[in-house]
């Protein structure tokens, strides 16, 4: 059953289809959902009332966590959600949320975002009145289900001693990615699921992202061979993620030259039917 899912991009609201995939049967859920900044995404208005918008998230965590086998982690990246100088707790509400489904809470990591990007939004300029914090930083807010340990075949762990010792430490130091260039209005780096893939399932395991705009989760999980259930409701995001899979595009960011050792999951879309 879980067959039909596996290396699919699938066109369609994430509700519907996390519903239709069987409970139990993903290993690792990593994703960036709307941060509801007004980004301007083809099919989703991201300006809901605040308390719709957790409430909305609260119901995919939920999904999130229904879908994922004994010892499966879920990895929410968000940010430090600022909006006309107003901060919302968005980091910890989504904490919060998944602590009320039972879901065992493994920590954060600080993404620093090395930004170099000159601001003036100081807020008072050099005076205590009201002055701004900027934010450098998102979050990845980690879970297991049911159980902190997750089963897989030794011989699938493909992580080196140093990237152990580097992803063990809570500040992770990597740019961000430019929209221009891959054509989506909010992707994340590749080197983001890469860390979280390696780190947190084995190879031949499923990965799931269910906001999964450009596909990153998917060429991730590809080249380090998992297999990739990737999931949105905006058709030109969805054939942007099949052709950037296809091309295994950011292949250099793994500095692998030997193409034979990935995975052969060709993407194609796969329209949610009711
Ligand atoms: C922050 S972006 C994810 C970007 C992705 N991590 C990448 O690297 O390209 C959030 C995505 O969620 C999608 N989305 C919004 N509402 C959705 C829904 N109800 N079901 C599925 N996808 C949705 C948007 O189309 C958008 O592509």
């Amino acid at each position: 059953m879980i067959e039909k899912f596996i290396n699919k991009v699938i066109l369609g609201d994430c509700l519907d289809v996390l519903e239709k995939i069987p409970n139990d049967s993903v290993h690792l859920i990593v994703t960036s959902p709307p941060y509801n900044l007004n980004i301007q995404y083809e099919n989703h208005s991201d300006e809901l009332e605040y308390s719709d918008y957790l409430k909305w998230m609260s119901e995919v965590w939920k999904k999130c966590n229904e879908v994922l086998v004994r010892g499966g982690r879920l990895c929410i990246n968000i940010g430090e959600n600022k909006r006309q100088n107003i901060s919302y707790p968005t980091y910890s509400a989504f904490i919060q949320s998944c602590v009320e489904l039972n879901m065992l809470y493994r920590g954060t990591i600080i993404w620093n975002k090395n930004s170099a990007a000159k601001h003036t939004a100081w807020g008072s300029w050099n005076s205590p009145s009201n002055p701004h914090i900027v934010p450098r930083h998102e979050y990845i807010i980690i879970f297991s289900k049911g159980d902190y340990k997750l089963l897989g075949k030794k011989e699938n762990c493909d992580l080196k001693p140093e990237e152990f010792m580097e992803y063990t430490r809570s500040v992770w130091s990597f740019g961000t990615e430019s929209k221009t260039k891959i054509g989506h209005p909010a992707p994340f780096p590749l080197e983001l699921p890469k860390r979280l893939i390696k780190f947190y399932s084995y190879k031949e395991q499923i990965v799931l992202d269910p906001f999964a705009g450009s596909g990153t989760v998917g060429i991730a999980a590809s080249l380090l061979e998992r297999n990739y259930i990737l999931i949105d409701n905006s058709e030109e995001y969805c054939k942007l993620a099949e052709k950037r899979i296809n091309d295994k595009n950011g292949m250099n960011l793994f500095n692998v030259s030997n193409k034979k050792d990935f995975i052969d999951s060709s993407a194609e879309i796969q329209i949610l039917n009711n």
